[in-house]
């Protein structure tokens, strides 16, 4: 018998790729409730406390978060602290702020701050209000802390108080979400 001629293989399509996402506008939290604010910590802040302290202060990140949650508390308000030394976590958290419902954001982007374009357009792209914190006064140090890559994006910066540039800067944000609600 004669032997069938082996299929053709089927000319398949490509797979599908993902649509494209449709432009979805990130809510708006003006006026809506106590404002949330999220408070990041980049690179080497959680070794806050034995980290040079001459320069750092000697109150741990945990201490900061604690004020800042005291702080808030008394505003009527809220804050989310977070830590990493992941500069892509550190993104995918400022890119997500909107749609957690934080309407502002503190960001200590530690040695990023001096580097990082990532962290920058991201601030830029989630359209929240941000402030650039720091414990030292980076330019009073070395060269090369003297230029932020961030302070373009943000609305304001507050350095050079230790510990407390955290608390004056969330005095600052929470004034100014106030003035706009
Ligand atoms: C810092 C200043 C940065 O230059 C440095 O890399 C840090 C800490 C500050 O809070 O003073 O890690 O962000």
């Amino acid at each position: 018998m004669a032997r069938r001629a082996p299929r053709k293989p089927v000319d398949r399509k490509p797979a599908q790729t993902k649509p494209a996402q449709t432009a979805r506008k990130a809510p708006s939290r003006r006026g809506a409730g106590p404002a949330s604010i999220l408070v990041l910590s980049g690179p080497n802040l959680q070794l806050l406390g034995t980290r040079e302290p001459e320069i750092y202060g000697k109150d741990t990140l945990a201490d900061i978060h604690g004020r800042l949650a005291a702080l808030a508390s008394e505003r009527g308000a809220t804050v989310d602290c977070r830590q990493s030394n992941h500069e892509g976590e550190l993104l995918d958290w400022l890119g997500a702020a909107p749609w957690e419902g934080f309407a502002g954001v503190l960001l200590n982007g530690g040695a990023f701050t001096h580097t990082s374009l990532a962290l920058y357009d991201a601030i830029r792209a989630i359209g929240l209000p941000v402030v650039e914190v720091h414990l030292s006064n980076p330019e009073a140090r070395e060269a090369y802390r003297k230029e932020s890559k961030l302070a373009p994006a943000c609305v304001g910066k507050v350095v050079g108080f230790g510990a407390n540039s955290y608390l004056l800067a969330l005095r600052g944000l929470l004034d100014r979400l106030d003035a706009q609600r």
